[in-house]
């Protein structure tokens, strides 16, 4: 049994996010549960965790750095973060053409590569104050079908090359390669893991988003897919653990496993941290 920690958890009002912050909760953990849309997130976060004292529901839009520097900035009054879990990401298949954030990045690469990186550099120094702690990003099994995928320095930003699939994987790649790259430069007491996450169950909400023929198709696969709760347990375990993770990446069992090949690559690994930095001004890492 692990002391009482805080944790923070982005997309926390939906899906394996949601489910980890109830089981986060019900552990005695202090939940910082980090959603775009606060008042859309209170019903069914509230609902979720028996209305628990011990969440507390603050704005994060990933695609927004003012959003990113106002949510790490309430996170650090709270004195203390023992983890951070960049669980949030959008796989929206209706975005047939690339669409853009108010800083020219595209949506895809700025919510689900760029935002996290940015969110875990600003918390970073609150992080490095803790006796463990505990940094998670999120893969996708996906990219196992994709092994020649590389990230595309020639244009991050993806309009050349976009289809939503395209690009979801591509910072997905980022995500792997985030965290390798993060892992070579924290000390022991920092413990840096990547969760390969296989097809999961989506929320009824979520799936309602989905294109006609995406739902039609993803019906049996839903039917199929694993509990949203089993990959919140796999969260749990890598945010709360005292023994320190067999490896950066791991599947739902925390089972280490190959990194895909583009994410061996240290030239690659280098330089997208470099370009996410640039990209982001997220220089000031406390490691
Ligand atoms: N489900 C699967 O089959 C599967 C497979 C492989 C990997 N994964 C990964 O597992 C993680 C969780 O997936 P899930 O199935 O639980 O998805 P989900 O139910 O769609 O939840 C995604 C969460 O991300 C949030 N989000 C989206 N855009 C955001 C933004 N700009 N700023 C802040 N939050 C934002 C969503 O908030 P809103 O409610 O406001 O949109 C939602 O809370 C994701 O990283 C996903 O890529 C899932």
């Amino acid at each position: 049994m692990t002391s009482s920690q805080t944790i923070a958890i982005t997309g926390a009002n939906s899906g394996i996010g949601l489910r980890a912050t109830a089981a986060l909760a019900r552990a005695g953990h202090t939940v910082l549960a980090l959603c775009r849309d606060p008042e859309r997130s209170r019903i069914a976060i509230s609902t979720a965790t028996g209305n628990a004292a011990n969440v507390q529901i603050i704005r994060l839009d990933l695609a927004d750095p003012d959003s990113i520097h106002t949510a790490a900035d309430e996170i650090a009054t709270h004195g203390r973060l023992d983890a951070l879990i960049n669980n949030a990401a959008i796989f929206d298949l209706n975005q047939r053409t690339a669409a853009f954030t108010a800083r020219g990045h595209e949506l895809f690469w700025a919510t689900n590569h760029l935002g996290p990186f940015e969110l875990t550099a600003r918390l970073s120094p609150l992080l490095a104050q803790a006796k463990h702690s505990r940094i998670i990003f999120v893969a996708s099994k996906g990219l196992i079908t994709m092994p020649l995928l590389r990230i595309r320095f020639d244009e991050l930003d993806s309009p050349g090359w976009y289809s939503p699939t395209k690009a979801y994987y591509h910072a997905k790649l980022a995500q792997v390669m985030t965290a390798v790259s993060l892992a070579e430069r924290v000390p022991e007491n920092v413990a840096v893991t990547c969760i390969r996450v296989p097809a999961v169950r989506l929320d009824a909400a979520r799936l309602a988003t989905q294109p006609t023929v995406l739902r039609a198709l993803y019906a049996p696969k839903n039917a199929t897919a694993a509990d949203p709760e089993k990959l919140a347990a796999t969260y749990l375990r890598a945010a709360t653990s005292t023994v320190a993770p067999q490896a950066v990446y791991i599947d739902e069992n925390d089972r280490p496993i190959a990194l895909p090949r583009a994410a061996r690559n240290l030239n690659d690994r280098e330089r997208l941290w470099s370009v996410s930095a640039e990209a982001t001004g997220a220089n000031a890492w406390a490691w």
